[in-house]
Order: C-alpha cells, then sequence, then structure tokens
C-alpha cells in the first residue's frame, strides 16, 4: 500500500489521513483470520522519511521501565484515537493514563497501574506511525466492524550488559491481552538472542524468526496465537548491545460510542 501523507486537518493533537483511493485490500484481512498473523516490513520511503530517524535517535532518552529492572529495558507509551470514516483516517491523540494488564496475561507485571511517559517525539503527524496506522485499520476494520481504534504505542529499549541479560515480559509463550498488536523492530545492535516465537492456540509453533533489519516486524491478532521473545545477550563484552522495539497496539471501541 503507497500512504499518501497529505493532511485536510492539522492541529497540534490532530491530524487527518486520506487512505488510497485504491479498492480495498482483503487478503491481509483473510491471511489474519486464517493464521492469526503474517509479517511484514515498513517500506523503504517511510524508513526514509525524517521522523524516523527522529523516532530512533529518541530511543537513547527512554527513562528506564521501573516496574521491570531486571529487564535492563527503557520505555514509552502514547496513546491515540483514530477514527475510519469514509477513507479517511483521523487520528488525535489519547487521553494520558497507566497501561493496565490483568494478571492472567502477565504474571509479573500484572495487576499493576504502570505509569510510562509519553515520547514527545512521536505526534500524530509521524510518518511511520502514520503508515502502520492506515495499514493495520485496513486489515482489523473488515475483522471487526469498528472504525473507532484505542491505539497505544510502546517504545522499548533493551539493553542487555554482559552481566545482565534482557527479558521480555512475560518471558515464554504468552498472549498480551492487546486485540491487536504490531512490532517492528527500530534498530538492533551487538545483539544474540532475540528471536520471536509463534505457537498456535495448542501452543504447537508455528515459525520462529529474527527481526533483523529496522522496519521488519509482524502483526498478529491476540486471541489467535501465543507469541515469545527469547533472552537477548550483549555479544561484545566492551560493545553497548541493544535492540529497539516499536509496538503499536489496536484496541477496537465498539462504534456505538461515536455517537455518545
Ligand atoms: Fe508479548
Amino acid at each position: 500500500m503507497k500512504l499518501a501523507f497529505g493532511r485536510s486537518t492539522e492541529t497540534s493533537t490532530q491530524c487527518v489521513v486520506p487512505l488510497p483511493a485504491q479498492p480495498l485490500d482483503r487478503s491481509r484481512s483473510d491471511l489474519l483470520l486464517s493464521a492469526g498473523y503474517f509479517r511484514e516490513s515498513i517500506p523503504g520511503e517511510v524508513l526514509a522519511t525524517r521522523s524516523w530517524g527522529e523516532l530512533a535517535r529518541s530511543y537513547s532518552s527512554l527513562p528506564r521501565d521501573t516496574y521491570y529492572e531486571e529487564g535492563n529495558r527503557f520505555r514509552s507509551l502514547n496513546r491515540f484515537r483514530a477514527i475510519l470514516r469514509a477513507q479517511t483516517i483521523h487520528l488525535s491523540l489519547g487521553e494520558e493514563g497507566p497501561y493496565y494488564q490483568p494478571r492472567c496475561y502477565n504474571a509479573e507485571l500484572g495487576d499493576l497501574q504502570r505509569l510510562y511517559t509519553s515520547n514527545p517525539v512521536l505526534t500524530c503527524f509521524s510518518e511511520p506511525l502514520l503508515w502502520i496506522i492506515a495499514r493495520h485499520l485496513e486489515t482489523i476494520e473488515p475483522i471487526v466492524g469498528s472504525s473507532l481504534f484505542e491505539i497505544r504505542v510502546h517504545m522499548i529499549r533493551y539493553q542487555p550488559e554482559p552481566t545482565r541479560p534482557c527479558d521480555s515480559s512475560p518471558p515464554g509463550l504468552h498472549k498480551d491481552g492487546e486485540p491487536f498488536s504490531s512490532i517492528y523492530l527500530m534498530a538492533k545492535t551487538n545483539i544474540v538472542g532475540g528471536a520471536t516465537a509463534v505457537a498456535d492456540n495448542n501452543l504447537r509453533q508455528l515459525e520462529q524468526f529474527s527481526l533483523d533489519l529496522p522496519g521488519g516486524g509482524y502483526f498478529f491478532m491476540d486471541s489467535a496465537i501465543y507469541h515469545s521473545v527469547s533472552t537477548m545477550r550483549s555479544g561484545l563484552d566492551d560493545a553497548i548491545a541493544y535492540r529497539d522495539i516499536f509496538s503499536v497496539d489496536f484496541e477496537p471501541v465498539p462504534t456505538r460510542l461515536l455517537c455518545e
């Protein structure tokens, strides 16, 4: 999909993004329903934008995740709200608030109201975010029949040290409890491990892969699969190691709320 980045409306907190005026491609929706996930990469034209570079550089300023010290990770949380209406996405800032997962989804950090600061570099106008949202609203909308979505963007740096590996949370095969999620690699250096595994709901592994190139990623429907990320270790003792992830959660909201 080639995304036109024209905006018919711009304010500091809202932008309007027209979707391409071409027939909707239902193949990704069908693939998501049949397989539960698919892999894909952000196209080169989006990786070449200034905002991709600004976002990539901002990872070195992310605050430490104090809720998971042993994970040795740094992270932010930005919230948006998207409405898909007449082939146009209306994207605005969402309400700030804690991030919450029930304990059944995360035994270590569940049932906590986790407060993460938002990353000021990420805005409604960031081209990588617009591409991801446009791409996946097209994918999800035919499945859920909703046109209103809460969107959460997690920017996470895993930074293992020679004597201190990093784990994602929770470790091992799990579900996140977010209805739909996309995960993309922003950057990776001097990392050993960090492989993604995907399994069906009977815990039979379907695939294992590593995100090695910037923009590489995958998109999944949480109810259909389990996923995991293996422990990350630093490769060379005296060199900094990090793995930067850009993760976008999509939560459909019942459309009736639009009228309230
Ligand atoms: Fe997860």
